[in-house]
């Protein structure tokens, strides 16, 4: 098959060189002259495990280029993906979809024979009618079939979603376009991975369903985690004594600070917006998005909390920026809204990232950023884990208690276990687990 995949960002990058991976000619096409050329020299834009790999693989087996180039590659296209960036609209929160509408025109323009234009975007139900009707206005001769192509790719582990997907699912009205994309993914075919075909419609809003879904999933467990510390029981119980029930799933169970990423904050207000449009109000959603907003903000409170009630003049030291691990994303990452927050009610605050240092200093002005964990921590008063990097699971206690002037470590993703931390002198508090408050009080009583 010969593939156009156009806009060379996350979803355009990763399902390109997956597909080339597969045996299928790419060509990833994108405006941004300079992206396009430094990925010619192999250079990846964005932080994806394995992704650097696997386009230098595939651009060596001649299966994969990159070009600014528009026509030529979508001409020779049986199939054409559209995978251009949906940010949500300023003030209204609705996708944008300027730049889905301006890739179809010029779709239109450019095709020749056959053509399925499939569109991977993340994009309201009936974006794909739209897509067509542009396209039938710009060129009234374009054969195509316009098929709806959702992806499920998480950050950090796109590259495996990608190739074991848990399902594929492809949206169109009509057979035309379903023997291409059957060809398309033969592979995960034969890796045994369902294919859903079904309507266009239906395909687009299966993908803010889930997404809505996982994000209440989170944001249930979250207020499960509060009620567990108002009654002394332990989340991480809850959570896999629920989770072990086959109709609940153990997956997306994990309390913590709240959602972020590109993805969730951004669809499920899309996705309340499409419905309240519509007149079929999605209140479970709508209380979703309120509830996990919230939050992120009463993490700072509950640091303030955990130091006593004032944070003012006070070190805080942040471990882990991004939104998850794995990533160099910042967006919506909890750490936002947590660091803006202790800064506001006078604190001074150090962090540590990974991946996420660069773009961090683009967004959160004031904080000395660190050179690891024990730097970000020397003289803190408090050490609060936001993001669960694997580095910060195994931390020399002894060491970084040396480095605090008073140790306490606030756990956001309870990736400690209390003993261990208590046992090396720490004061610990963490997220929907017993004893936390009972040995805080303990201590204040004891200073
Ligand atoms: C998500 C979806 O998983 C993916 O299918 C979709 O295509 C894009 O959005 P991503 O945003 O990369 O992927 O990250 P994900 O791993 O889903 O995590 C999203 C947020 O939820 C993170 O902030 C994460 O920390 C949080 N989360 C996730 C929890 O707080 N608890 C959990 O149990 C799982």
């Amino acid at each position: 098959m010969r593939i156009a995949m156009i806009g060379s960002g996350y979803v355009g990058l990763v399902s390109g060189a997956c597909l080339a991976d597969f045996g299928h000619d790419v060509t990833c096409i994108d405006k941004d002259a300079a992206k396009i050329e430094a990925l010619k020299q192999n250079q990846i834009p964005i932080f994806e495990p394995g992704l650097e790999a696997l386009v230098a693989s595939n651009v060596r087996a001649g299966r994969l280029s990159f070009t600014t180039e528009f026509e030529g590659p979508v001409a020779a296209a049986d199939v054409v993906f559209i995978a251009v960036g949906t940010p949500s609209r300023r003030g209204d929160g609705h996708a944008d979809l300027s730049y889905v509408y301006a890739a179809a025109r010029e779709i239109a323009l450019a095709v020749k024979g056959f053509t399925v234009v499939v569109t991977k975007s993340t994009v309201p139900v009936g974006t794909g009618d739209e897509v067509e009707r542009v396209i039938r206005e710009a060129n009234p001769d374009a054969d195509v079939a316009v098929v709806s192509n959702p992806e499920f790719l998480r950050e950090g582990a796109a590259i495996a979603d990608f190739k074991r997907p848990d399902r594929i699912v492809v949206g169109l009205d009509g057979d035309r376009g379903k023997e291409a994309m059957s060809e398309v993914y033969r592979p995960l075919y034969l890796n045994q991975a369902p294919i859903l075909f079904t309507s266009r419609r239906s395909s687009e809003l299966i993908k803010y369903a889930a997404n809505a879904f996982l994000a209440m999933k989170i944001t249930f467990i979250n207020e499960m985690a509060d009620l567990c510390e108002s009654v002394g029981a332990d989340v991480q119980a809850v959570s896999r004594g629920i989770g072990l029930d086959n109709r609940i799933g153990s997956k997306f169970l994990h309390a913590g600070p709240g959602y972020g990423g590109s993805c969730f904050p951004k669809d499920t207000i899309a996705l309340v917006k499409t419905a309240q449009d519509q007149g079929t109000p999605l209140r479970l959603i709508e209380t979703t998005v309120s509830i996990n907003d919230q939050r992120k903000r009463a993490m700072a409170r509950k640091v303030i909390q955990a130091s006593g009630g004032e944070i003012r003049g006070k070190k805080v030291a942040i471990l882990g920026l991004t939104f998850k691990p794995n990533t160099d994303d910042m967006r919506e990452a909890p750490s936002l809204s947590i660091i803006q927050a202790l800064q506001d009610a006078g604190a001074r605050v150090s962090a540590f990232d990974p991946e996420g240092m660069e773009p961090a200093r683009q967004l959160l002005g004031g904080v000395d950023y660190a050179s690891d964990a024990y730097d970000a921590a020397q003289d803190a008063d408090v050490l609060v884990i936001v993001t669960e990097w694997d580095v910060f699971r195994a931390l020399d206690l002894k060491r970084l208690k040396a480095a605090m002037k008073s140790p306490l470590m606030v756990d956001l993703r309870n990736i400690y276990r209390r003993d261990d931390v208590v046992r090396e002198g720490f004061r610990y508090v963490s997220i929907g687990r017993p004893g936390d408050d009972a040995a805080f009080q303990l201590d204040v009583a004891a200073e």
